[in-house]
């Protein structure tokens, strides 16, 4: 059997397609155009890629985009000034503060600086507690855009078991509680984890977010499941030519899509669905900082 791929490039541009269509009626029946708002300190080369990539989507379909980019010494008083003149700002309804901050930048104090209303990445202390007991928060990005996927090609998740191996704050632990909000069984997995291959093998569905290239072969996929793979990690690829790279996800794709049902590919799986989330929550946020419907499946 080979797996069915879940094209996340083809899904994440439908998603900023529906995200555009929504952004044009605010502006032309309401006069409101959202506004997304990304703080860069300092110049991470990974992070500087990925704020010009958030920067060019936001205006692609229609929306505000505000770049605050700080040198890397900063100070968290800085930080924090500029973040409450965010929260205080009407034309701004989602706020990023791009991740890793400098070591001497407190990243909890700062994210739970930000207005939750306002926190698009899901991250503030508020959104976490609020996702956690099932209620309407601000959702993360990342596993967002995989409970989408999911939710397109299975429909109903209910009853699914679900193993997700990873327990960052980012990824693992708000996809678990997604998947539990959906009626999965669920289990996080982490590198303590006793016979990990057994207990990946119980899955229906297997979301890696380790950061460990290629760490999932196929032999410890259940026939049929399906792979939601979150890891970005690049290699160095000599075949391709001196000094050339490779990006590979956590699970070893070659082997796993003999194996099972649907995976996700590295790149185009995952990744472009971040990007398409981070946008959809910016619309969610401003529909409702002004009492008005909530765009239809773009929020979990
Ligand atoms: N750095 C890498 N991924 C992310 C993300 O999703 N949000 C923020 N704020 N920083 C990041």
């Amino acid at each position: 059997m080979t797996a069915t791929i879940i094209d996340g490039k083809e899904f994440a541009a439908r998603v900023r397609a529906q995200v555009g269509t929504h952004v044009a009626r605010l502006k032309a029946d309401h006069g409101i155009t959202p506004g997304l708002a990304v703080v860069l300190v300092g110049s991470d080369p990974a992070s500087e890629v990925y704020v010009r990539s958030k920067g060019k989507m936001t205006v692609e379909v229609g929306m505000k985009s505000v770049e605050h980019r700080l040198d890397a010494e900063t100070t968290e008083a800085d930080l924090l000034a500029l973040i409450a003149d965010l929260n205080a700002d009407p034309e701004i309804h989602g706020i990023l503060v791009q991740l890793p901050l400098p070591k001497h930048l407190n990243e909890d104090l700062v994210i739970n600086a930000i207005d939750p209303a306002k926190d698009v990445d899901g991250f503030h202390i508020s959104n976490v507690g609020l996702l956690g007991t099932g209620q309407k928060s601000m959702v993360p990005c990342t596993p967002l855009g995989c409970l989408m996927m999911l939710r397109d090609h299975h429909g109903s998740l209910s009853g699914m078991d679900a193993v997700i191996i990873g327990r960052s704050n980012i990824v693992g632990k708000p996809m678990a509680q997604l998947l539990l909000n959906d009626s999965c069984t669920v289990t996080i997995a982490h590198s303590r984890t006793k016979d990990l291959a057994d207990v990946v093998r119980r899955a229906d569905i297997v979301v890696a977010a380790v950061g460990r290239p290629e760490m999932v072969p196929g032999d410890w996929i259940k026939p049929g499941a399906t792979i939601i793979d979150v890891g970005i990690n690049r290699l160095d690829a000599p075949e391709k030519g001196e000094g050339k790279t490779r990006l590979v996800g956590d699970v070893d794709f070659a082997s796993c899509v003999e194996v099972a049902g649907a995976i996700t590919p590295v790149p185009g799986g995952v990744g472009p669905m971040t990007i398409a989330c981070l946008l959809a929550n910016t619309v969610t946020a401003c529909c409702r900082a002004n009492g008005l419907a909530e765009p239809e499946g773009l929020t979990a």
